[in-house]
């Protein structure tokens, strides 16, 4: 242990996703996403693993927010699946649908743990997709239409909403790598499609509003500190810009209501980016925000000619490199530059090759070293005026990992997937101990 501890109350946590957890892929009415499709297309995801049935999570969660209470998290972060509550993606709520998280949110309240929501994690209802997805404005309001039905049935149970996961790689690796649903190569066209996940963003924020519920709001951003790989004024100018991408893209439009002006100029006035932006966007873009959900995995180092290079140990994620003092980076900066709005964590982990052992151990050393590290930067960050209030590990159990499939486990809680048996790892074990101890 290091002794560092955190501010009373602080938001311990642990973080999943719809897709990648419930499975039930059929059930109570639910619709087909961007994400069935994708994952049913041969060669899109390692060994054509699909989130048919992922870890099962909508029939077996009684035992998941057991596991949960066991642990005593103060917070889950879940996300909700627009096509479970539209099946289409429009018109009125399926009832059952909403059931299910109405089931969730009552048994984490009853276990004493808050419900974060995040609205859309990705899971775009397929027959919007047809009709252009996110390249298309109208899914924009489809989807503020669809956030008025979810407030509508959980609006004040819910304390802290969360809008649009990581609208980045949507954009990054939805529409230009294509390496993630809808599985597009398109990038001029990704940035209209950035442009229209932002507005969808200011949408659902300005939708929670006119409920007049109490409940918090924020946005969702995988942040990604850039530093230049050598110290040639090149490196600093590809770092500036990369970062544009990267990071001030979606953190300027969000929080101060314009898009920063060396993207705009890269871009060109004739982009589709630029093209879609229609006056009032931008306020719209940047109606007021309780709260910012950071997450943050790695550093990126830009090398003069605007390419990447690794500088740290690796991890079974290709594009992961270690750097706890990343998260010390980004926090702070973020409070200094879009301050002083909280922040919360939703999302720092690390996948392990992790295996069952013979008394049903899972020894994930590196992944304890891993979050201490990370925590300790945090408290570093927290203790330099970072008014950061949670911190959510992603991930809570292993799960259907996009185009990796099963085969990156980035859980506190291993799964067993051929039994669905839950196992507490190592690393469960050390993070119960740091929440009781609320000290890492
Ligand atoms: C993030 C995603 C999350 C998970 C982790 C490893 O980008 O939001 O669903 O895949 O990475």
């Amino acid at each position: 242990p290091l002794g560092l501890a955190f501010p009373d109350g602080f938001g311990w946590g642990a973080a999943t996703s719809a897709y990648q957890i419930e499975g039930a892929a059929k059930d109570d009415g639910r619709g087909e996403s961007v994400w069935d499709t994708f994952s049913h297309t041969p060669g899109c995801t390692k060994n054509g693993d699909t989130g048919d049935v992922a870890v099962d999570h909508y029939h077996r969660y009684p035992e998941d927010l057991d596991l949960m209470r066991g642990l005593g998290l103060r917070s889950y972060r879940f996300s909700i699946s627009w096509s479970r509550v539209q099946a289409d993606g429009t018109g009125a709520p399926n009832q059952r649908g909403l059931d299910f998280y109405r089931r969730i949110v009552d048994g984490l309240l009853e276990r004493g743990i808050e419900p974060m929501a995040t609205l859309y994690h990705w899971d775009t209802p397929q027959a919007l997709q047809d009709r252009g997805g996110w390249e298309s404005r109208d899914t924009a309001y489809r989807f503020a239409d669809y956030t008025e039905h979810v407030y509508a049935a959980l609006g004040d149970s819910v304390p802290v909403w969360l809008t649009i996961n990581e609208p980045k790689t949507v954009v990054q690796n939805g529409y230009i790598t294509g390496h993630h649903a809808p599985g597009k190569r398109d990038k001029p066209l990704a940035y209209q499609v950035a442009h229209h996940l932002q507005l969808g963003h200011g949408l659902a924020v300005q939708a929670l509003r006119a409920t007049g519920s109490a409940s918090r709001i924020g946005p969702a951003f995988n942040l990604h500190p850039c530093y230049p790989a050598d110290d040639s004024a090149a490196a600093a100018a590809a770092t500036r810009l990369f970062d544009g991408y990267e990071n001030r893209l979606y953190l300027d439009s969000a929080l101060r209501g314009h898009y920063p002006e060396d993207v705009l100029a890269d871009q060109g006035p004739d982009s589709p980016l630029v093209r879609s932006i229609r006056d009032g966007d931008l306020a719209v873009i940047s109606s007021p925000v309780d709260l910012l959900a950071v997450q943050y995995y790695t550093p990126i180092y830009v090398t003069a000619d605007g390419g990447t290079e690794q500088r740290h140990a690796t991890t079974k994620a290709f594009w992961q490199q270690i750097y706890p003092d990343g998260m010390y980076d980004i926090l702070t900066r973020v409070t200094r530059d879009y301050g002083p709005v909280p922040l919360t964590v939703t999302e720092n982990g690390l996948p392990c090759p992790d295996v069952l052992g013979p008394e049903d151990d899972i020894d994930d050393v590196e992944r304890v070293a891993f979050l201490r590290d990370h925590f300790a930067a945090a408290h570093r960050a927290i203790a330099d005026g970072v008014p950061l209030e949670s911190y959510h590990v992603w991930s809570l159990l292993d799960n259907f990992e996009w185009d990796q499939g099963y085969d990156e486990r980035w859980g506190l809680v291993y799964v067993d997937y051929a039994t669905q048996r839950r196992f507490l790892k190592r690393s469960a074990l050390w993070y119960k101990r740091v929440i009781a101890d609320n000290t890492v």
